[in-house]
């Protein structure tokens, strides 16, 4: 069942959504070649814990640290871990959930360490690129996989594919709502957009196949042929008008 939400809700998300994009800030000012992603994850919650917020993941379904971590063929879920030192040339994908009011609010971005590579450059613009394209789609009237087409269509026609096995979803007083927001699909299929549904969307992208595995550790998910892949990820709310992004400072 997708659960509607009031602008006053929607407010609430909002401020959810602020200390969100402050910890994910914070983040990306101390991602460095030589800092752990432990380290991160500290940032990150102090920053939350600082707000008077919770980190949403933090026990989620067992998982056991504040954000999730995912370097270069990492695609999403990966634990913060001491002894994970950032190196130059890596990308990590940072996913931060952060509750207050009772909302939450979810976002993912993948920075670079040091200098990258062009091809990991690209593929970080890329991914970002395809969540603008799905958000064009996020109006009243249009179908749910209107949205999932367009991310599919603008990463696929650039040489990259979209993972299928993990995808967006609705977000408020719960992480996951319905409905599930592939970032694949057939436009004219779904169901109908309407004001005041509140939906996480976040491509994985990938430069090799979209498949993937899960590592040993129950969580961290990485593509099946070991190539670099990247996540971007918004809470947004949808409007009479334009959509609106909540996860921003
Ligand atoms: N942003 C991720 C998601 O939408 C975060 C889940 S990680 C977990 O599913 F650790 F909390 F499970
Ligand atoms: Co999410």
């Amino acid at each position: 069942m997708i659960i509607i939400k009031s602008e006053n809700e929607i407010r609430l998300m909002r401020m959810a959504g602020k200390v969100t994009a402050m910890a994910m800030e914070a983040v990306r000012k101390a991602v460095r070649p030589g800092i752990t992603t432990l380290e991160l994850d500290e940032i990150a919650r102090d920053v939350i814990v600082g707000c008077g917020a919770y980190p949403t993941f933090y026990q989620y379904n067992g998982y056991p640290k504040n954000i999730c971590a995912s370097v270069n063929d990492e695609i999403v879920h990966g634990i913060p871990d001491k002894k994970k030192v950032l190196k130059e040339g890596d990308i990590v994908s940072i996913d931060i959930g952060a509750t207050l009011n009772g909302y939450v609010g979810d976002m993912a971005r993948t920075f670079a360490v040091g200098e990258i590579s062009q091809e990991k450059k690209d593929l970080i613009e890329a991914t970002k690129g395809s969540f603008y394209a799905g958000l064009e789609f996020c109006r009243e009237g249009n179908r749910l996989y209107d949205v999932s087409h367009a991310i599919q269509s603008y990463a696929e026609s650039r040489g990259y594919s979209v993972v299928r096995d993990y995808v967006g979803h609705g977000v408020g007083k719960n992480m996951h709502e319905d409905p599930s927001v592939p970032n694949y699909g057939n436009p004219g299929f779904g169901v109908r957009l309407k004001a005041g549904m509140t939906l996480a969307i976040e491509p994985m992208i990938n430069i090799g196949v979209y498949d993937t595995k899960v590592c040993a550790d129950g969580w961290t998910v990485k593509t099946a042929d070991g190539k670099a892949s990247a996540h971007y990820e918004n809470t947004i709310a949808l409007t009479k008008g334009e959509p609106s992004i909540l996860t921003v400072l």
